[in-house]
């Protein structure tokens, strides 16, 4: 173990991380931010290797990650199926072992989630979880500091994370890698989630490792899960990996669109997300995704910010 770990955490989903270590977090993100829109230097990585392992497609997720981890000093190894042997059947075990004796953090953005945790389990480095089939934590991490900086009061210690407890999100489509993490990050932070998606393709519990059921509320109708909700969220109705259902989920999905009827049954002041990339005039409308109440653009951008947060975190610990 190199100096200055004491104890190697991973980042696989939302729950491997508490409450109040959210709340340190995403205090961490908002002083991050500041630093980077006030063209501070802050470079507390020089010298740490990020490799980024993706088995598929990116924009945001490559982006964010090799940017933030460029201005904090680090550099970064990008790695894809194609051109690695990871697409000529290594064992990930194997590559896991390999990789993270040359590096000080993996990032991974691959299928299963049995996958990345078993290269977890065979990496000297912590491994972050850039998209699996069953979850995207650092995406929720990015949507919850985007709803933190518009909804809630900042005190001495940083973003009041009690503003959360209470509060609704709507989750209008496919119960996915999103829709689960949403419901893990419900369980932890004390919010509900109104979860609306078509026959069959429901959230499951056991896959989302929620053990609290009441963190959220099924419902048939769409707009009846938008009623009164605080955020408004949605995705894609065909995940990467989910390809060859695509002609089905169009007609399965028709009327999980979120609309400005739905955005008009929520509270009047609630936002809306999506993790992107967007289909206007499949899950979302342009006026919607392009209106004033969406805050997508905002929530991009802090994909960067607070994953700048979670990488000094790993490496470095509490600040301060
Ligand atoms: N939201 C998100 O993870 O985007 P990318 O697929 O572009 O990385
Ligand atoms: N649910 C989508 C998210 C993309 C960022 C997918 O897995 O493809």
């Amino acid at each position: 173990m190199k100096p200055g770990y004491s104890l190697m955490r991973h980042y696989l989903q939302f729950k491997d991380f508490r409450a109040e270590e959210y709340a340190y977090l995403f205090e961490r993100a908002r002083v991050i931010k500041q630093r980077f829109k006030n063209y501070e230097k802050y470079q507390p990585l020089t010298d740490r290797t990020l490799a980024m392992i993706f088995e598929k497609a990116s924009t945001r997720t490559r982006v964010s990650f090799e940017a933030g981890m460029y201005q904090m000093g680090g550099s970064v190894v990008h790695l894809t199926t194609g051109d690695s042997q990871l697409g000529r059947s290594e064992p990930i075990e194997d590559s896991a072992r390999v990789i993270s004796r040359m590096v000080d953090l993996v990032m991974i953005r691959t299928f299963e989630q049995s996958k990345i945790e078993r290269f977890a389990a065979h990496s000297r480095v912590p491994v972050i979880n850039g998209l699996t089939n069953e979850f995207h934590p650092c995406q929720i991490l990015a949507d919850l500091l985007t709803y933190l900086e518009h909804r809630a009061p900042v005190n001495a210690s940083g973003y009041d994370l009690n503003c959360l407890k209470g509060k609704v999100v709507a989750w209008v489509g496919d119960g996915n890698n999103m829709a689960n993490t949403w419901l893990q990050a419900a369980e932890i932070l004390g919010f509900t989630v109104h979860v609306s998606t078509p026959s069959g393709y429901e959230v499951d519990p056991a896959v989302a490792g929620v053990r609290d059921i009441g963190c959220y509320k099924v419902f048939k109708n769409p707009l009846d899960a938008c009623r009164g909700a605080h955020l408004v969220t949605t995705d894609v109705w065909t995940s990467m990996g989910y390809e060859a259902e695509n002609a089905e989920r169009l007609k399965a999905f028709a009327d999980w669109c979120v609309d400005a009827e739905m955005m008009a049954a929520a509270q009047p002041d609630a936002l809306f997300m999506h993790c992107l990339p967007a289909h206007r005039g499949e899950e979302v409308t342009a006026d919607v995704i392009d209106g004033p109440q969406s805050v997508v653009w905002d929530e991009a951008e802090n994909r960067m910010h607070v994953q700048k947060a979670l990488m000094e975190y790993l490496l470095l610990g509490r600040i301060g």
